[in-house]
């Protein structure tokens, strides 16, 4: 079995070990400190996460993923959801049930599993002075047993209309439930910003960040390469050196391209060279139609700017040298293609750079000389 896992979260066996981190989490939320935690996509926010609090007996872990939201009716359904589902592995409980009654719930048990969740009724439309009694709902949860409450993928609370309003309520609760650890994570790093650096935001400082970046590449490097000898196949630490370079060092992606690489190979096997282009062929015939909508989306402009991203990379994309090797007139026009292929997700700025939020994208433009 392939044992390189991507695309979901990982923990024990699975998890490369990041002390420093995971240590200073596990102090955070014994002491009931509040979290952000920041990284990039696929640096491993929600994995460090589920392997602090798996490392915290005392705890219990109530997450609530909130990506994509767009209404507070959303929201507040993603929060009674996760609490249901915390309740579900502790049976669940009449109390709660009752606690929610006025949202209709009904009890549906899954045909395969037998496990029982709880839907509530569609038409009853949940508003942002709801917020606060869900909160107080979590707070009585924690009566129970102690919880570590995780918001994931915070940023996307911008997405409300009513985004002020809920982030105040939320806050407005928040800072008195001294005693429940919150964990805010997010991935957007400006919008994680807006919300807790930004002096009118009801969220300003009001939690210590924490930086989840990449994994140390001797570290994650020893990692990986024993999970491929357990595979029995061996691989050099300056090939893996040239996949950490092709996947950015971003975790998930390195993951990703050894899982190639493992399917590209069979027992006893050594590792070469030709495994870069054999990996990277496999991954781009897995992920080519996600290639072919973006560009879709883009205008002739963009996906000269993009290509231009892809073979001189992100330092320094206003400069003359960039400019004209696009082929783009102006600076401006540059700079116009750039903010909007932010805003489509296939590119991000962090110190000043702009990078591929997918590094095989970014290959698959080089090898398909666009
Ligand atoms: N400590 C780790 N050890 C091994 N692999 C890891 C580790 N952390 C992350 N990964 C890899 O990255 C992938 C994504 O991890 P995770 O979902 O935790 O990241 P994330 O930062 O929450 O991502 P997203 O921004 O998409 O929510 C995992 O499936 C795994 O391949
Ligand atoms: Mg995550």
């Amino acid at each position: 079995m392939n044992p390189f896992k991507y695309g979901r979260v990982v923990f024990d066996e699975d998890f490369c070990p990041r002390p420093e981190l995971e240590k200073n989490l596990k102090n955070y939320i014994s002491s009931a400190q509040n979290v952000l935690l920041e990284g990039e996509r696929r640096t491993g926010k929600t994995s460090l996460v589920y392997q602090a609090v798996r490392g915290l007996p005392k705890f219990r872990l109530l997450y609530i993923d909130i990506l994509e939201i767009k209404t507070v009716d959303d929201f507040c359904r993603r929060i009674i959801n996760a609490v249901v589902s915390m309740e579900r592995k502790s049976g669940m409980t009449e109390k709660l049930f009752k606690s929610l009654a006025h949202l209709k719930p009904s009890l549906t048990f899954d045909p395969l599993t037998g496990s029982p969740s709880l839907s509530l009724d569609a038409s009853v439309k949940l508003k942002p002075g709801y917020i606060e009694g869900l909160m107080d709902l979590i707070e009585e949860e924690n009566k129970k047993k102690k919880s570590v409450v995780v918001f994931d993928e915070f940023q996307d609370i911008l997405n409300l209309k009513e985004a002020v309003a809920a982030l105040a309520q939320l806050r407005s609760k928040v800072q008195f439930h001294t005693e429940i650890p919150y964990v805010f994570a997010g991935s957007v790093r400006n919008k994680m910003d807006e919300i807790f650096n930004h002096p009118d935001s009801a969220f300003f400082k009001s939690a210590v960040t924490l930086n989840v970046g990449e994994l140390e590449r001797d570290i994650f490097g020893d990692f990986l390469r024993k999970k491929f000898s357990k595979g029995k196949r061996r691989i050099s630490k300056p090939l893996l050196d040239k996949m950490f370079d092709i996947a950015q060092d971003v975790p998930g992606d390195v993951q990703q391209f050894c899982g190639a690489a493992w399917d590209a190979t069979s027992e006893g096997d050594n590792i070469d060279e030709d495994i870069i282009p054999t990996a990277l062929e496999l991954v781009f015939s897995r992920e080519l139609k996600g290639y072919e909508t973006s560009l879709s989306h883009l205008t002739g402009q963009q996906l000269r700017c993009l290509v231009g991203l892809a073979r001189m990379g992100g330092k320094s994309p206003l400069s003359s040298e960039f400019i004209n090797g696009t082929g783009i007139s102006q600076p401006a026009s540059v700079k116009k293609a750039l903010n909007r292929l932010i805003k489509l997700k296939t590119i991000y700025r962090y110190k000043k750079e702009y990078k591929f939020i997918n590094p095989f994208f970014k290959s698959w433009l080089i090898y398909k000389n666009f």
